[in-house]
C-alpha cells in the first residue's frame, strides 16, 4: 500500500494533509524518516507518525442494495453517489467490485480490500454476476444459445465469455454472466435485437441480495472467504 494512504487509513487526515505530513518529515518506516508519499509499505513495517505507531482500520467488506437514481461513484456526480444516503464513514477508502449503472438496481460490493475485489471482477476467476432482465421484446428462442456460444460485442476484440439464460416469461429473464464489461447486459441484448427496460444484480458469487432498497450490512466471514 501507498504510504499516503496507509497514513489516511490509520488516522483521520485527508490525503492532502497526509502527503504534507509526510513530506515534512513526520513520518519513519521502520524508524527510518521517510518522505515521499508514493512509497510502498507493508502492514508488517513499523510506521510512526510524530513518534505514534499507527494501525491501520480493519478492511470492510458491505453489500448493498443499490437504488435506481444513485451512481457507483464515491462523490456525487449527475446522480447522487449510493454513499449518499447511507452512514458509512471514510467512503473515500472504499471502491465498487463491479460497478452498475445508474438505472440499474440491486446487489454492490464494497470494500478497501482491492486483493479481495480482484477475485470479484476479473474474468479469469469466473465469479458468477446474475441478472434479472425486463426486456422490450419477448426473448426469441435463439438467445440463450448465442449467449452461451459467446456474442462479439461492437468496439471489443473477443466474444463475450459463455452467459447462461433462464426464461422466466417472454420479457423477464434471468442472466448470469462471469465479467463486467462496459454495459455488458445492455449490450448482449442489443446484440440480439432487444433492448433491456429494467435490470437488477440479484447475485454476485454465492451472495445474494438480502436487504431492502437502499440498505446496506456488512459481509459475514463465510461470505468474505467464499471469494478467496
Ligand atoms: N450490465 C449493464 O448493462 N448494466 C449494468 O448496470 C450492469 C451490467
Amino acid at each position: 500500500m501507498r504510504l499516503d494512504k496507509f497514513v489516511c487509513k490509520s488516522t483521520a487526515l485527508n490525503r492532502a494533509n497526509a502527503i504534507q505530513l509526510i513530506q515534512n518529515g513526520a513520518v519513519t518506516v521502520n524508524e527510518q524518516v521517510e518522505t515521499h508519499e508514493f512509497a510502498q509499505v507493508h502492514e508488517n513495517n513499523t510506521i510512526r507518525l510524530q513518534g505514534h505507531t499507527l494501525t491501520p482500520r480493519p478492511f470492510r467488506y458491505i453489500l448493498m442494495h443499490k437504488l435506481a437514481g444513485t451512481i457507483c461513484s464515491n462523490i456525487d456526480e449527475v446522480y447522487p453517489s449510493l454513499f449518499s444516503a447511507t452512514n458509512l464513514e471514510h467512503t473515500e477508502e472504499l471502491h465498487i467490485a463491479g460497478r452498475l449503472d445508474a438505472d440499474t438496481t440491486g446487489l454492490v460490493l464494497i470494500t478497501d480490500d482491492g486483493h479481495w475485489s480482484f477475485n470479484i471482477t476479473t474474468p479469469t476467476q469466473h465469479c458468477e454476476k446474475v441478472y434479472r432482465v425486463g426486456l422490450s421484446r419477448p426473448i426469441r428462442g435463439d438467445e440463450a444459445e448465442r449467449f452461451k456460444q459467446g456474442i462479439m460485442l461492437q468496439g471489443e476484440s473477443k466474444p463475450t465469455l459463455p452467459a447462461k439464460l433462464d426464461v422466466l416469461s417472454p420479457q423477464d429473464v434471468l442472466l448470469t454472466i462471469t465479467e463486467g464489461k462496459f454495459h455488458q447486459v445492455k449490450r448482449m441484448f442489443s446484440a440480439v435485437g432487444n433492448r433491456v427496460v429494467t435490470l437488477h444484480r440479484d447475485r454476485i458469487g454465492e451472495v445474494l441480495l438480502d436487504v431492502d432498497a437502499g440498505e446496506w450490512r456488512y459481509l459475514s466471514d463465510e461470505e468474505i472467504a467464499s471469494f478467496r
